[in-house]
């Protein structure tokens, strides 16, 4: 029996009434809340920076995972870790000494993940793996919400999780981007443990029940 772990993103939170919403995912079988950091330049896109993501430190009762799409993300780690951060996750294609970038999430008291965009396949992760907690897989082009799944994900969740139960890492595989109610559970069973999900929370009718019912829809037998 496996239920995945579901970090909501705030991306498509209310702005304007973002404590509801704080309050909204602290009341809910959530488990984290996903912070999506955009600079225009990794992304064509901003989303937002510091004073947002102190606001919902503040009032935030579950651990922040903080996804930076931005170039040499180095430059922000300790504010991150100063802000309350435990999961930061840096992408691939950003970092020109991910090695080393890992390593310093970590020693900053930090899990570190390493995000790959669609294009990336899995196997170029594998001098990476083992300083990394997790691997945040990209189901959309990252740079914005409520985008269609890409399908060949699920190629990726499963020769990822080979490649982790090969060598026996504790590595866990997360997956962002268009994640709904019909594809939780394959997700899952393709071997996700964290969903991430924004659009099909926070554009249902109502938030609350959509996070436990999206919950029990990926809820598996089988591993
Ligand atoms: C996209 C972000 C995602 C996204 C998730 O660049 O990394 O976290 O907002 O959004 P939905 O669930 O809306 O596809
Ligand atoms: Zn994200």
């Amino acid at each position: 029996m496996k239920t995945p772990l579901l970090s909501v993103s705030m991306l498509s939170a209310n702005f304007g009434n973002l404590e509801r919403d704080v309050i909204c995912i602290n009341q809910s079988p959530a488990d984290w809340f996903h912070l999506d950091i955009m600079d225009g330049l990794f992304v064509p896109n901003i989303s937002y920076g510091f004073p947002v993501v102190e606001a919902i430190a503040k009032l935030a009762q579950k651990p922040l995972d903080a996804h930076l799409m931005i170039v040499d993300p180095d430059r922000y780690i300790s504010r991150f870790q100063a802000c309350g951060a435990q999961y930061v996750s840096v992408h691939y294609e950003a970092c020109t000494h991910l090695h080393r970038t890992l390593q310093h999430i970590r020693k900053s008291n930090m899990k570190a993940g390493v995000a790959i965009n669609p294009h990336t396949p899995v196997a170029l992760l594998t001098d990476v793996l083992e300083e990394a907690d997790f691997v945040l897989v990209m189901s959309v082009n990252p740079g914005f919400a409520a985008q269609q799944f890409i399908p060949q994900t699920y190629t990726k969740i499963v020769q990822l999780k080979e490649m982790i139960l090969k060598k026996q890492f504790s590595c866990l595989i997360e997956v962002d981007g268009g994640v709904n109610f019909s594809n939780a559970k394959t997700l899952v069973d393709a071997g996700v443990d964290i969903l991430v999900a924004g659009n099909a929370i926070f554009n249902a009718p109502n938030p609350a029940v959509a996070i436990t019912s999206l919950k029990s829809t990926a809820h598996t037998e089988s591993l």
